[in-house]
């Protein structure tokens, strides 16, 4: 059985006294014992965070690593680094790392590999812009990126990856995808995990919805079949919006 999760991507947010607050207040909160939950602060604070939930449940991630293993490269992070405080989970991938930043489906698969290498998981982000939405082309874009920054992997390096499906033109717009489209996509997702590697990998698998994920729609995303939780960025910068996400399943 697959793991069900809610991950916080709290981006260029949250210093210490911010972040403080909000775990203080989001430890008051009850949450849904089956649901795996993450939060991804920027990289100086994910040691303080981490020692702040060291006696909670809640699973501190990174939101990016370099692809070299160490070096110069002023201003990076290694995924070594990561590890060495005990952050064993880290994103890849994101919309705003490809658009933002330039980073390309070669670069990430280079950093899928340096994060593998350290034994780490690997939230790796995939999603259509609005054009290609338009044009009817999310499914070919989606596959694209699945072969060009993962499919090089082994059965046994793929157990490590969690997919999220975040439509570019849904990431802080408030324009969700319904529900439907998140399944279709989801569904697609599946079915060339389970293509290029098998069912079993793919049943296996957690693929996570992100684009402005809310208290309002959560519920009826996480009941599709194919949604096994979410990637939340506004929303996990609130602690009660944060915690009734989490316990929309
Ligand atoms: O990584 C999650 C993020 O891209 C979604 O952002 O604000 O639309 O929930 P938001």
């Amino acid at each position: 059985m697959r793991d069900k999760i809610v991950a916080g991507n709290w981006k260029m947010n949250n210093n210490l006294p911010e972040s403080i607050t909000l775990l203080e207040a989001l430890k008051k909160n009850e949450m849904h014992s089956e649901v795996k939950v993450m939060v991804a602060p920027s990289f100086p604070l994910l040691f303080p965070v981490k020692e702040m939930l060291k006696v909670s449940d809640i699973e501190v991630i990174a939101q990016n690593c370099n692809a070299h293993k160490q070096g110069a490269h002023t201003g990076e992070v290694a995924a070594s680094m990561l590890t060495s405080i005990g952050v064993k989970t880290v994103i890849i991938g994101h919309s705003e790392r490809r658009h933002l930043y330039n980073e390309s489906d070669d670069l990430l698969a280079e950093k899928v590999n340096t994060a593998l290498d350290e034994s780490m998981q690997i939230i790796f982000c995939v999603g259509e812009e609005l054009e290609a939405r338009k044009a009817n082309r999310q499914n070919e874009t989606i596959k694209s990126q699945l072969e060009n920054s993962l499919f090089h992997l082994n059965a046994e390096q793929m157990k490590k990856v969690i997919i999220a499906y975040e439509p570019v033109w849904a990431i802080g717009t408030g324009e969700t995808a319904t529900p439907e489209q998140a399944q279709e996509m989801h569904e697609f997702i599946r079915q060339q995990i389970t293509e290029r590697f098998d069912a079993d990998l793919s049943e296996n698998t957690s693929i996570l919805y992100g684009g402005s994920v809310k208290p309002n729609n959560a519920k009826e995303l996480f009941s599709k079949p194919d949604v096994d939780g979410g990637l939340i960025g506004g929303a996990s910068l609130k602690a009660d919006d944060f915690s009734a996400i989490i316990n929309a399943f």
